[in-house]
């Protein structure tokens, strides 16, 4: 039977004080309850401050919480993992007793600078989702999305987003309730991408948009998808 998504959902986003989490929060904030998680608490709880005004500038009043990473995450119905890739393991293995059977989403990239381009660097699992997936309990549903849009974008309330989210993971209710998520972000389309294992695919994109961005001076470069 198709799980049916709650209202409202609790939502941690780890890494939410740093450049992709922001836009979580600013986009979700609307109809669910987020918490910012961070290392230090007394950061993510400065930080919510600051997006609060931010938020209300912007006609949305919203209660966003401010935690540290163990509390945000055990608090939630759904992680976000935002955070660079090697800090993979300090947000997953490390922090395994917060984690129950929430669904998250991992948007991590691993990626290199390689002279005067970036290159997709996945570890031996072959991709970041499917790393995250062997750190976490097996009761944790892994779904990956959101490593193709823009996140300048992503987080300007004033600015028009667009744009394909692939989603990958192998247990379609969760996934379901992710693409209805993205549903929730304005001008945003969301696409099944297939099992967890194509995540690999996905994640490869990211230093595929950035080399394009760069040699051929486009600005906030993202996907969509065309139908032919
Ligand atoms: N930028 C893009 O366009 C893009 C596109 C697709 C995917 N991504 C992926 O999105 C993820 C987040 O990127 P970002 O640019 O938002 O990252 P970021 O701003 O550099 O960092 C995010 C947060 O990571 C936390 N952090 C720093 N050191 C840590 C540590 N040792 N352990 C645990 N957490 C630590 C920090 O939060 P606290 O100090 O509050 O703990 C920081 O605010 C990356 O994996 C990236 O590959 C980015």
């Amino acid at each position: 039977m198709m799980q049916l998504r709650p209202v409202h959902m609790k939502i941690a986003v780890v890494g939410g004080t740093g450049h992709c989490g922001r836009g979580f929060i600013l986009h979700w904030s609307r109809e669910h309850d987020i918490i910012i998680g961070s290392r230090k608490a007394e950061k993510a709880e400065k930080y919510s401050e600051e997006i609060m005004g931010y938020l209300g500038d912007h006609g949305v009043k919203a209660e966003v919480a401010g935690m540290d990473n163990e509390s945000a995450i055990a608090s939630s119905d759904l992680v976000v993992l935002a955070v660079p890739y090697r800090f993979v393991e300090s947000v997953t293995k490390d922090l395994e007793e917060s984690y129950s059977d929430q669904i998250v989403i991992s948007l991590i990239v691993p990626m290199s600078r390689v002279e005067d381009h970036f290159e997709y660097t996945p570890p031996p699992q072959g991709s970041a989702a499917v790393l995250v997936k062997d750190l976490l309990p097996s009761t944790v549903k892994n779904v990956s999305a959101f490593h193709t849009i823009s996140y300048t974008v992503f987080q300007d309330l004033d600015r028009t987003l667009s744009g394909d989210v692939v989603i990958c993971g192998d247990d379609m209710a969760s996934k379901e309730v992710v693409a209805d998520l993205v549903r929730d972000i304005k001008n945003l389309r969301t696409l099944d991408g297939g099992p967890l294992k194509m995540a690999a695919q996905v994640e490869g994109l990211t230093p595929l948009l950035l080399n394009i961005s760069r040699l051929n001076n486009i600005k906030d470069a993202g996907i969509s998808v065309i139908e032919g």
